[in-house]
């Protein structure tokens, strides 16, 4: 009787090994688990417009974090190479081109140019491998073209608009801001780069909400500076020259034109000793954030880079799993879009970023 109640345990804990075998998936390549632990290596290929951009190498620094975070908890070898594109379409497109030879799981991609995504379309379908496009969204009509498609931004309209408010809530509160009474905010803009859909709606909807606001606006000058700081100064040194006084508001797509618009406003004296200028930028990089507290940034707008790598981390983390992101990945719309809001950052608030 003893003998075989043992031999009944015995058999159902074969059973139950047996179970969890047969119900483990094969690992990748159809090699045995080593030890039934063995996962397959997840690779993900970023390709990014170029490495020289502030914003954008926050957001490479995210997706590397984020992914770390994410081997560490589940102790999967996920490897991110992230690679510079150096503002050359026909070079971001050979990027492509390898990581699709070297069998990577799934490509992020920030385009040079957004308008060139089909070329990298076709690519990645033919080879059935899922694209993330992030920051520089293509149109619509190439969005369309494959259901293992996404996109992973931020609604530009949004950014321009808490820009506006947040210049239309200084010369509220400082009403001799308005330097010659004439009831007008005479203001210069530095523009990012042309086609760019930051770009483009930034400028347009910064100005619309300063009109919302009850303001009446008086262009003096607009010319790009490329999203970049060097640039900014420049443009804003020879603005100086031509209006000089006149200048009442600086509004910048980003905050390296912002930041390169205050190096030039130092030089000839402003921002100090009640010849303030009050200068806006987009983005909240962490040399903004510095000159914001130090009192010559006078507000930016929080474009999330942790927030976007996060989000194109785990979708892409979703596909190269086979899962469907649009299930895995809180607030995916129309099944491929997330859009990460912006948030307004100023002088009283800018501790909490
Ligand atoms: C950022 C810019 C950046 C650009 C690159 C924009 O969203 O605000 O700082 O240069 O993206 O594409
Ligand atoms: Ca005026």
């Amino acid at each position: 009787m003893k003998k075989f109640r043992w031999t009944m345990i015995l058999s159902i804990i074969m059973l139950l090994i047996s179970c969890g075998n047969g119900g483990e998936k094969p690992a990748a390549g159809g090699e045995a688990p080593a030890g039934g632990e063995a996962k397959k290596e997840i690779k993900i290929g970023v390709a990014l417009y170029k490495f020289d951009d502030t914003f954008i190498s926050s957001v490479k620094d995210a997706i590397n974090e984020i992914s770390d975070e994410k081997s560490k908890e589940t102790g999967e070898k996920i490897t991110i190479n992230a690679v510079d594109g150096q503002g050359q379409q026909a070079t971001q497109n050979d990027q492509v081109d390898t990581f699709i030879t070297q069998g990577y799981d799934v490509i992020a991609v920030n385009m040079v140019d957004r308008t060139a995504a089909s070329v990298i379309i076709q690519k990645a379908q033919a080879a059935g491998i899922p694209v993330v496009f992030f920051n520089r969204e293509p149109v619509a009509e190439d969005m369309a073209k494959w259901d293992q498609l996404y996109y992973v931004g931020a609604k530009a309209e949004e950014s321009g608009t808490i820009q506006g408010e947040v210049a239309a809530d200084y010369f509220k509160a400082n009403p001799d801001a308005d330097k010659n009474k004439d009831g007008k905010i005479q203001y210069v803009i530095l523009e990012g780069e042309p086609g760019h859909q930051d770009a483009l709606l930034r400028t347009e909807y910064s100005i619309k909400a300063l009109e919302a606001a009850g303001f009446q606006v008086d262009k003096l000058a607009s010319d790009t500076a490329l999203w970049q700081r060097a640039n900014g100064q420049e443009k804003m040194a020879a603005w100086i020259s031509a209006f000089g006084d006149k200048i009442e508001l600086v509004l910048a797509n980003n905050d390296d034109m912002a930041l390169g618009a205050i190096e030039a406003l130092k030089a000839a004296g402003y921002l100090s000793d009640g010849k303030f200028i009050p200068v806006i930028g987009v983005d909240a990089t962490a040399p903004a954030k510095d000159s914001l507290k130090a009192g010559l940034l006078y507000g930016t707008v929080l474009n999330d880079a942790r927030g976007q790598g996060k989000g194109i981390f785990d979708i892409a983390y979703a596909l190269a799993k086979k899962e469907n992101p649009a299930e895995k990945v809180q607030g995916i719309t129309d099944g491929k879009y997330l859009w990460i809001p912006y948030q307004k950052v100023t002088k009283e608030n800018v501790d909490k970023f």
